[in-house]
């Protein structure tokens, strides 16, 4: 599995984005972009082709969650983008997330890498219980969450750091776990609750760390990229 640093291009506008991605027209490393709700409902699948066209690798992270038709029909038009990765949400049942393969995969047989989100890395063990009502330890359920993506036929989790190891040992070493939550030891957690740093993310067995804020509200955006891959993938 190729290691590989993403941004969260979580920006509002067409403009803004290539504004931000400019910033590393020259660079030696191509980063790797996330394109979220935030960026897709505002500048939709052009926004999509510009940075392919680019050369930016791309996960599109819509989180899809909704009834297994609805699920792979959606699929079904987001192949034609030719994205490198995408995901739904586990919540939504093996039977969904079967439904979300089904869709993403081409005539010829080929599909973009599609990984199913566990708990939300905002998610707390208190708020899962309480406000859920979902019992038992957070840990346990991103695991379990994590096995029925492996069931229904998905090449990964998106999950906490602090839980890689553990879906790693209960589905095998090459099932993709992609981590959001990365903060710098010297820098603040903002709404993301199971955080870690790019180092600690990489000792634990990370294949992507999904990078956000820390990225695109440094002063210098390209500085803080380099540090996060200086730091994940030494
Ligand atoms: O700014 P920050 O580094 O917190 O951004 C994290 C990114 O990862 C956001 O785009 C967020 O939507 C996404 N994400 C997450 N937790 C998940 C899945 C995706 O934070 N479980």
């Amino acid at each position: 599995m190729a290691k590989d640093v993403i941004i969260a291009c979580d920006f509002s506008s067409k403009e803004a984005t290539l504004e931000f991605l400019d910033k590393f027209e020259g660079c030696e490393r191509k980063p790797f972009v996330k394109i979220g709700m935030e960026l897709y409902y505002s500048a939709g699948p052009d926004m999509v082709r510009e940075i392919k066209r680019r050369g930016h690798k791309i996960f599109l992270d819509l989180k899809l969650h909704d009834i297994p038709n609805t699920v792979r029909k959606t699929m079904k038009v987001l192949s034609n983008l030719d994205v490198d990765m995408c995901n739904c949400h586990a919540a939504g049942t093996v039977e969904m997330m079967k439904a979300a393969v089904e869709g993403l995969t081409r005539e010829d047989g080929t599909r973009p890498v599609i990984i199913a989100v566990t708990q939300l890395t905002s998610t707390s063990q208190e708020r899962m219980n309480d406000e859920l009502l979902i019992g038992g330890s957070l840990k346990d359920v991103v695991v379990k969450y994590a096995d029925n993506a492996r069931l229904a036929g998905l090449d990964g989790v998106v999950c906490s750091p602090l839980e890689a190891g553990m879906v790693k040992e209960a589905c095998g070493a090459d099932f993709v776990t992609v981590t959001p939550g990365i903060r710098f030891a010297d820098a603040a957690a903002d709404d993301q609750v199971r955080i870690t740093t790019p180092a600690k993310a990489r000792e634990i067995g990370s294949d992507y760390i999904v990078v956000g804020r820390p990225v695109t509200a440094a002063p210098d955006p390209v500085a803080a990229y380099n540090r996060c891959c200086e730091e994940f993938l030494a």
